[in-house]
């Protein structure tokens, strides 16, 4: 028997300490919150993915009467990004999301589903995936998405070596 640690480490940024290039993203996600569809939570979160060829995708949670129907910003905007551009991996992604009529005080952190589909495309493309997750308090940067979700279930896993 032993004992395995496995550690996690986060950044945590005050908004006037981000980076030129993460506080540009930051932005863009905050500005897409205004595009989403979330009439049942009024919870409206926003995407920004950078490329690795330099593109910026954007996407927010889209809704539906039938709850479980909805898809979260993070999917929304990553399927889009895979879907237009198949051979391009993601180098960043931020998120913010939008409540009660202002930013959420706490940084915004992506469901389970959408860490698996995030831990796909960085297995897929063997790229570190950098995770900004914005809070008006502070703002959290990961280094990876494996970070997010040790022990995951990625393709390695169907078989049984
Ligand atoms: N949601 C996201 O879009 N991303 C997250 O990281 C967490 C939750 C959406 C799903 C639903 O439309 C609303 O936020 C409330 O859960």
């Amino acid at each position: 028997m032993k004992k395995i640690e496995i550690v996690t480490s986060v950044i945590e940024y005050l908004e006037n300490e981000l980076p030129s290039d993460i506080l540009e993203l930051v932005n863009k996600a905050k500005k897409e919150t205004e595009k989403s569809y979330a009439p049942y939570s009024n919870f409206r979160v926003g995407v920004a993915v950078l490329l690795t060829n330099g593109e910026i995708v954007l996407g927010n949670n889209q809704e539906n009467a039938a709850y479980p129907s909805g898809l979260c910003a993070e999917r929304t905007a990553v399927f889009y990004a895979n879907s237009q551009f198949p051979n391009v991996a993601v180098d960043k992604i931020a998120i913010a999301a939008f409540t009660d009529n202002d930013f959420t005080n706490n940084p915004i952190t992506p469901c389970g589903g959408c860490r698996q589909v995030l831990s796909e495309v960085e297995t897929r493309f063997k790229k570190p995936i950098t995770v900004i997750l914005y809070g008006k308090k502070k703002t959290y940067l990961i280094k990876d998405i494996k970070s997010l979700m040790p022990l995951s279930f990625i393709k390695d896993n169907l078989i049984n070596e």
